[in-house]
């Protein structure tokens, strides 16, 4: 293989150029030609490459978003589109692709090899963890972080004025992100889409709470929740509580998806690239990199996509035991 695309795609995630310089220089240590692949599959699709040096890449490690930016791309949802993709990825020569985004990217990615064969490893970047075979996705250590900081600000303001507070988090399928500031942030209870909390037991825990003289308290809701989203949920729960709270809902979103990327994404994501680029060059295709118990892992992009992730029950139980 001589020259390989990058590209990112679906949200955005910290952690992502990290990523990117780690691939770029990855590839030109091994002497391997690069191209940046612009707006993920949009850009594949329109021929939209550039190439990379070694100075391309300079400067990026601290920053947040994509310096190859991303998109959600419908086109490559329709075999047309994707055939336009691989018609482009011919001309300019480009052998194997490294794919880093989320559940979406991997499939687009894993449909595209099916139907052209064009060799592909995945980095997981995707704030919401959700990924099979990797303990932690690029991104999702920053977002916590950034998460739990408003989250302490929420709960001085909390405090001050006696208030019960909704704070939702991002996590359309996932309550990865809620779970670890729940935890973190000392959260009430925390509602996630993997398991049910019924609004009886949500009103049960925080009228117990104030039973217990708790004068304010905070819930943690991941926007996927059964129950519907924060604004909702306090509309369930108001009316039905003992304590005379003054009830407020705070939608954290895509604050949670900027910043600059915490040491550990940081070191996550170039520790991915450089196992991504070994993979693809080894022969390794159709497979995500991750890490497990801190080894490199080799996942099938349809475990990494299909199989289940489930959040530990035992962090579950620890925001009931410690919200006494
Ligand atoms: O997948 C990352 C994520 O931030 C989810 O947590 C969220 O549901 C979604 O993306 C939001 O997508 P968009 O930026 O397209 O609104």
């Amino acid at each position: 293989m001589k020259k390989i695309g990058v590209f990112t795609s679906g949200g955005d995630a910290p952690g992502m150029n990290a990523a990117i310089r780690a691939v770029v220089r990855t590839a030109i240590y091994k002497e391997i030609e690069v191209v940046g692949i612009l707006r993920g599959y949009n850009g594949m699709i329109g021929g939209h490459f550039v190439p990379m040096q070694s100075h391309s890449v300079s400067n990026i490690i601290q920053r947040g978003g994509t310096i190859l930016k991303s998109a959600r791309s419908k086109e490559f949802m329709t075999y047309e589109g994707r055939k336009k993709a691989f018609e482009q990825l011919q001309k300019a020569g480009i052998e194997g692709l490294i794919a880093i985004g989320g559940d979406g990217t991997f499939t687009g990615a894993k449909v595209f090899y099916e139907e052209f064969g064009i060799p592909t490893v995945g980095i997981p970047g995707t704030i919401d963890n959700d990924l099979y075979g990797t303990d932690y996705t690029i991104g999702y250590d920053t977002a916590i972080n950034t998460a739990l900081d408003a989250i302490d600000k929420i709960r001085d303001t909390a405090d001050s004025h006696d208030r019960l507070f909704f704070i939702e988090v991002m996590g359309r399928d996932s309550g990865y992100i809620a779970i670890a500031c729940g935890i973190a942030g000392g959260a009430e209870l925390v509602m996630v889409p993997e398991t049910l909390t019924t609004i009886d037991e949500l009103v049960q825990t925080i009228n117990q709470g104030w039973r217990r003289s708790k004068t304010s308290s905070i819930v943690i809701v991941a926007e996927g929740d059964e129950e519907g989203n924060a604004h909702e949920i306090a509309a369930k729960v108001a009316g039905q509580l003992e304590g005379k709270y003054d009830i407020r809902v705070s939608t954290l979103g895509h604050i949670q998806r900027g910043g600059s990327p915490t040491a550990r994404d940081r070191i996550l994501a170039s520790r991915l690239g450089v196992a991504a680029v070994e993979a693809l060059l080894s022969g390794k295709q159709n497979i995500m990199v991750g890490i497990v118990n801190d080894e490199i892992t080799h996942v099938p992009f349809e475990d990494a996509i299909h199989k289940e992730k489930p959040i530990r029950q035992e962090l579950i139980d620890l925001v009931r035991i410690l919200s006494i």
